[in-house]
């Protein structure tokens, strides 16, 4: 089925879904465009699992707790287009801010308890509410079978999962390994804004993610911490977090013996990178 379309409102798409035959099994990849391959292995799994595959492009405003970060959003929307046109059964979806949200706003706010307390919850005030709203309003209007989610953000899944579960939205959640360039850099597209010098100075979130890995068994989990700190600190970065939580509660953990994820975030310059490692 060549199905290539981009469409600029949920009712035009909901009309050429339906045209194509039901019942249908949707796929959906939201993002907020500056496409990469971490986006693009979302697509695949996707289309290999559904008959077609809807990719929302939508920079989130209600996400952002930093006006300027908003704007310095990278945007590469033909660039985008080009690089989906590529992928049979894939239709993109470009809805503007009063389509995502209308006036007569289908979310009601949930409480994200601990998710909104810790780590990205904690240092990004307001970001994850305003994840969990827009992604329930586009699995509300689109209505697909299951979404892909990427967990190089793996606090952004947990929510969504979370979300899911309070809403009881019928769709079924799919994470994917995080992609990284061939140093180990998390691609991201934060990245687009970073010139050579800055990509090579970002490695060390990595390397540090490495390094408590490498010596989970050697240390307790403060000083393990506080001496990856000093690793991380070598490089020219600015630190924001570096923490160890369970992977499933996101309480704080004290010993290894439980199934951890080390997550991070750091300011290259002006350009917040996050990062995380399963211990
Ligand atoms: P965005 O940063 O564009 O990411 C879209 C999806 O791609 C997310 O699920 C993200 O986790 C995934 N992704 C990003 N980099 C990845 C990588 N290196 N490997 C694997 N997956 C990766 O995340 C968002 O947009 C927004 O918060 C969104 C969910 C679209 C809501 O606005």
């Amino acid at each position: 089925m060549d199905t290539f379309r981009t469409f600029y409102d949920f009712i035009e798409l909901k009309e050429h879904t339906k045209h194509l035959g039901e019942p249908l099994s949707i796929g959906l990849v939201p993002t907020m465009g500056a496409l990469h391959k971490g986006h693009l292995a979302l697509v695949e799994k996707a289309a290999n699992e559904n008959d077609i595959v809807v990719v929302t492009i939508f920079v989130n405003p209600k996400q952002f707790n930093n006006s300027s970060d908003l704007k310095q959003y990278p945007r590469t929307i033909e660039t985008d287009i080009a690089l989906l046109s590529a992928h049979k059964n894939v239709i993109i979806c470009i809805p503007n801010e009063s389509d995502v949200y209308p006036k007569d706003d289908p979310y009601s706010p949930i409480n994200l308890g601990i998710l909104n307390d810790i780590l990205e919850g904690k240092y990004r005030p307001g970001h994850f509410p305003g994840v969990a709203h827009v992604v329930h309003n586009l699995f509300h209007f689109i209505e697909p079978s299951s979404a892909y989610f990427g967990l190089k953000d793996y606090q952004q899944f947990a929510v969504i999962r979370e979300m899911v579960n309070q809403t009881q939205l019928k769709v079924r959640i799919e994470g994917c390994e995080t992609v990284r360039d061939k140093n180990g850099l998390a691609l991201s597209s934060r990245n687009f804004n970073l010139n050579e010098e800055q990509l090579k100075d970002a490695l060390i979130i990595v390397d540090t993610l490495r390094f408590i890995k490498n010596n989970k068994n050697r240390f307790e989990i403060d000083h393990l911490l506080e001496t990856a700190k000093g690793f991380f600190n070598k490089g020219k970065l600015t630190l924001e977090y570096l923490d160890i939580v369970d992977a499933q509660s996101f309480e704080k953990v004290n010993k290894l013996n439980q199934k951890s994820v080390c997550c991070i975030a750091a300011f290259c310059g002006q350009v917040r990178l996050i990062d995380n490692i399963l211990l």
